[in-house]
C-alpha cells in the first residue's frame, strides 16, 4: 500500500471505536465483496438478485483496477460505517440510479434516496441506487437499504491539503473566485449512518459498458418484456367507463394508430386512495367480458393501483398483521418481505390476472416525505414493520419488493408482463417493468433514458399535454424512442394529438388541424412498430448479455472523450443513435461519435464521425441515425402484436462489411424461451453482396419473414 494511503487509513481509522478487519471475497468472476462488521439482515443483493451465470460473467472483458482493493478504506464507528474509495484525476463518474438533473456525478454530493420529487439535484429519485460506475473501468456498489451519502471527489481530508492549494487564491478579493472550489478530491467518501456492518461490491470491467453488463448479469440478467409490451401503451382518463374505453378502442382501430395496451387509471376501483382492488361495477359491470372483447381487438388491459390497502378491501383483515404500524391514506402498508403478506396480496391479485389483466401500474410506491411538504404517501422513517425493518429501509426497498411480488404472479402462470412502477433500486434488471414519473421536463426525460442504463433500469418518458404542436411531437418522438412507448392521458378526455391544451381537450375543443395531427401521430407510431423486431433483439441481448437496450454514448464509445458529456443522445441497440429534439425549432446540434460514419435514417445523408452537425428533423420523423456497418431489420408496421403476428422485414444494409445482425424469435409471451424454445435468425451479407438469413433453434413458429434487402454503401 502506498505511504499516502497508509497515512489516510490511519487518520480515517483512528477515530473509530471498534477496529474490525475487512474481509475480501470474489463472489462472481470480476465481482469482489469487501465486508466489515455485522452483516445486515436485509440487503438488496440477498432480497433481489436472481441466480447468475458464472460462465457468462467470466467472459466479460476486464482491465486492471486503477487501485488495489486494499486501498479502499472501510471504517466503522459509533455513527455507523464510512468508506473511502480512491479516485484519480482523469476519472468521470456516473450512476446512483435514475438520477434526475445530473449526468456526470464527479464533484457532487449525492444522496440517492427514494422520493417522488428530485429536489435540488441532491440525488432524490424514484429509483435511488448506492452504486456508481467510473470511466476507470469499475463500479462501486454499497449493498445497503440505508440512506447513504456519497461525496464524489467533492471533499478533501485536511491531511491532503498542500501548499499549492492554499496559495492559489492568494491576492484575490473577487467573491466568485473565492467561492469557486479549487479542490479536486481524490477519494469518494461514503457515509452510512446506523449501519452495524457494510458490504462494498467492486465490479470490474474493461469500460463502463462491461461493468454494467456484469452488474446486470449479477442481478440475473436483463429482462425480456413480452413482444406486445414494446408497442404503444395508452392510459385513458381516470374516470372512463366501459363504454368510453370501448369507444377509445374503436378510435384507435378506425384511424389505424397502432396500440397494444390500454391502461385504466384509479376510477376502475371502488376506493382508490387507499385501494380496495374491487372493480367499480357502475363503470365496469362485466370486466372479464370487456377484457376478453378488447383482447379480440388486440388490446390488453393494465390496471393502476398502489399497495396501500383500504379498510373496505377484501384483503384488509388478512394483511393487517403483516403490515407496518403507520397508515398511508388510511390504508395498510404491507410488509412484502413476509411470505404471508405476499400470499394474501398475491392470491387476490392472481384472480384479477385470471380475469385477463395483463399487468399493473404500481403507483406511489416511492415516497413524498421530502420536497412537497405534504407527505401524503410517505410512511415515517420511524415506522416499524413486522419483519423488523424500519421506515427508512422499507422506503428504499418498497418499490422493488412490491414489483417482485406482482411479477412472480405472472411468472407462475408462465406469462410475461410489462408493468409500470414508480420506485426501484438495486439488482432489478431481470424484472420486466419500466419506471415513470409525474415530473414532466422533456430534457430531464431524455437524460433519464441515459441515466437509467447505469443501474439496470428501464425508464418511460410519457406524453400528456403540451404547449405547442412542435412540443407535442418532439415529446412523442422521445416517447417512441424509449423502453416503453407511453401516452399517459390520465387527465385528458381525448388523445393529446387532437388537442394538446389540457382545458380545451377536456372540453372537446379540437385543434383546427386535428386530422393532420392524427396522421403525423400515426406515421410516428408506425415507425415504432417497424422497429419492434430490432428492439426485441436488443432486449434479448439485455437479457442474455446484460447490455442495456437504451444507453448513453459513453457506454459504447468511451474512446471518444467528447461523449463523456453527452446526455441528450443515446444508443438504441448497436446500430441506432437517437438525438431527440427538445427545444424550440426543428433543428438541433447532433454529435456523431468518432471512429465511424453515420447515416440519416430518413434521407441517408452521411455524417462523419467526430463532428457535430446542425440537423433539421420533420415532425413526422423520428430523430434517428444509423451507424455505418449495420444491418437494420425494419418491419411492415402492424396495428398490434399477438403470438401469431408475423413481421414482414426489409433488411437495410448501411456501409461496407456490415456486422451480422441476430433477430431473436420466440412466442413473445411466455417463458418457454428459457427452456430453449427460441430461434436465432442471423442476418448477414455474403461476399457477393447478397443478404442471407439463417434460422437456427427449436422454436417451431415463425415471427419474422425476411422479404427484402436494400444496400446503401457510400463510404
Ligand atoms: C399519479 C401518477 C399518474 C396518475 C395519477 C392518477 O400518482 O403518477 O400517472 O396515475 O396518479 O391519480
Amino acid at each position: 500500500m502506498r505511504i499516502v494511503n497508509l497515512l489516510l487509513l490511519f487518520l480515517f481509522v483512528s477515530c473509530s471505536l471498534l477496529s474490525a478487519s475487512v474481509t475480501k471475497k470474489e463472489i462472481a468472476p470480476g465481482v469482489y465483496v469487501l465486508s466489515l462488521g455485522e452483516k445486515e439482515q436485509f440487503t438488496p443483493f440477498e432480497l433481489f438478485a436472481e441466480p447468475f451465470d458464472n460462465e457468462k460473467m467470466a467472459q466479460i472483458d476486464c482491465k486492471k483496477l486503477p487501485f488495489a482493493l486494499e486501498d479502499i478504506i472501510i471504517n466503522k464507528n459509533e455513527r455507523g460505517c464510512s468508506i473511502a474509495i480512491p479516485l484519480s484525476d482523469n476519472e468521470q463518474l456516473y450512476g446512483f440510479g435514475l438520477q434526475i438533473g445530473s449526468f456526470k456525478q464527479r464533484g457532487l454530493k449525492k444522496r440517492p434516496l427514494v422520493n417522488d420529487y428530485p429536489l435540488n439535484n441532491l440525488g432524490y429519485t424514484h429509483a435511488p441506487q448506492p452504486f456508481y460506475v467510473s470511466t476507470g473501468g469499475y463500479g462501486i456498489l454499497i449493498n445497503t437499504p440505508r440512506y447513504t451519502t456519497f461525496h464524489c471527489g467533492s471533499n478533501q481530508l485536511k491531511a491532503k491539503q498542500n501548499a499549492a492549494d492554499i496559495k492559489q487564491k492568494e491576492g484575490t478579493t473577487n467573491v466568485e473566485e473565492l467561492y469557486k472550489s479549487e479542490e479536486r478530491g481524490n477519494y469518494v467518501f461514503v457515509d452510512i449512518p446506523n449501519a452495524e456492518g457494510i458490504e462494498v461490491f467492486v465490479i470490474e470491467g474493461a469500460g463502463i459498458k462491461e461493468v454494467i453488463q456484469r452488474y446486470n448479469l449479477l442481478s440475473g440478467g436483463g429482462c425480456l418484456p413480452p413482444m406486445w409490451g414494446l408497442g404503444l401503451k395508452y392510459r385513458v382518463e381516470r374516470d372512463f367507463n366501459e363504454k368510453q374505453v370501448n369507444d377509445m378502442a374503436d378510435y384507435f382501430r378506425k384511424n389505424q394508430i397502432p396500440c397494444d395496451v390500454f391502461g385504466l387509471e384509479p376510477g376502475w376501483q371502488t376506493a382508490t386512495y387507499s385501494c380496495s382492488y374491487i372493480w367499480n361495477k357502475d363503470r365496469f359491470p362485466e370486466p372479464a367480458k370487456m377484457m376478453s372483447a378488447l383482447k379480440e381487438k388486440g388490446l390488453r388491459i393494465n390496471l393502476w393501483e398502489h399497495a396501500y390497502v383500504h379498510p373496505t378491501s377484501p384483503i384488509h383483515a388478512d394483511i393487517y398483521d403483516y403490515s407496518g404500524d403507520f397508515l398511508v391514506w388510511n390504508g395498510l402498508v404491507p410488509d412484502f418481505t413476509l411470505p404471508e403478506a405476499r400470499k394474501v396480496f398475491g392470491d387476490y391479485h392472481s384472480r384479477l390476472i385470471e380475469q385477463g389483466v395483463s399487468g399493473f401500474k404500481l403507483d406511489e410506491c416511492d415516497n413524498s416525505n421530502i420536497g412537497s411538504g405534504e407527505a401524503t404517501w410517505g410512511f415515517p422513517d420511524m415506522s416499524v414493520f413486522p419483519s423488523g425493518l424500519d421506515g427508512e429501509r422499507m422506503h428504499q426497498l418498497f418499490g422493488s419488493l412490491y414489483l417482485k411480488t406482482m411479477d412472480k404472479l405472472y411468472k407462475e402462470k408462465n406469462q410475461r408482463a410489462y408493468q409500470d412502477y414508480r420506485s426501484s433500486g438495486l439488482f432489478m434488471s431481470s424484472v420486466p417493468a419500466s419506471l415513470y414519473s409525474d415530473i414532466y421536463g422533456h430534457k430531464d426525460y431524455i437524460q433519464m433514458i441515459c441515466n437509467s442504463a447505469f443501474g439496470g433500469l428501464l425508464w418511460s418518458p410519457e406524453l400528456r399535454e403540451s404547449a405547442s404542436k412542435e412540443e407535442l411531437f418532439h415529446r412523442l418522438q422521445t416517447v417512441l424512442l424509449s423502453a416503453q412507448a407511453l401516452v399517459n392521458a390520465w387527465y385528458l378526455q381525448n388523445p393529446p394529438w387532437l388537442q394538446y391544451d389540457k382545458e380545451k381537450n377536456n372540453k372537446g375543443e379540437f385543434l383546427a388541424d386535428a386530422r393532420e395531427m392524427e396522421q403525423i401521430t400515426k406515421t410516428l407510431v408506425d415507425m415504432r412498430m417497424a422497429l419492434i423486431p430490432y428492439l426485441y433483439s436488443a432486449f434479448n441481448r439485455y437479457q442474455q448479455e446484460g447490455i442495456p437496450p437504451f444507453r448513453p454514448l459513453v457506454m459504447d464509445l468511451q474512446n471518444d472523450k467528447k461523449v463523456e458529456d453527452i446526455d441528450d443522445q443515446y444508443m438504441i441497440g448497436d446500430c441506432l443513435m437517437a438525438a431527440p429534439l427538445y427545444t424550440e425549432g426543428n433543428a438541433r446540434q447532433v454529435y456523431f461519435p468518432a471512429g465511424t460514419t453515420w447515416y440519416n435514417f430518413y434521407t441517408n445523408e452521411v455524417y462523419e464521425g467526430g463532428r457535430e452537425y446542425t440537423i433539421e428533423n420533420k415532425l413526422s420523423e423520428l430523430p434517428l441515425y444509423v451507424k455505418s456497418g449495420s444491418i437494420l431489420p425494419l418491419a411492415e408496421p402492424v396495428q398490434y402484436i399477438t403470438p401469431e403476428t408475423v413481421f414482414h422485414i426489409t433488411c437495410n444494409v448501411y456501409g461496407k462489411n456490415p456486422a451480422p445482425f441476430t433477430l431473436f424469435e420466440d412466442d413473445g409471451e411466455t417463458y418457454n424461451y428459457q427452456n430453449g424454445e427460441f430461434n436465432r435468425l442471423i442476418l448477414k451479407v455474403e461476399k457477393k453482396g447478397k443478404g442471407k438469413a439463417d434460422r437456427k433453434g427449436n422454436f417451431k413458429g415463425k415471427r419474422f419473414s425476411i422479404d427484402k434487402w436494400t444496400f446503401l454503401s457510400t463510404d
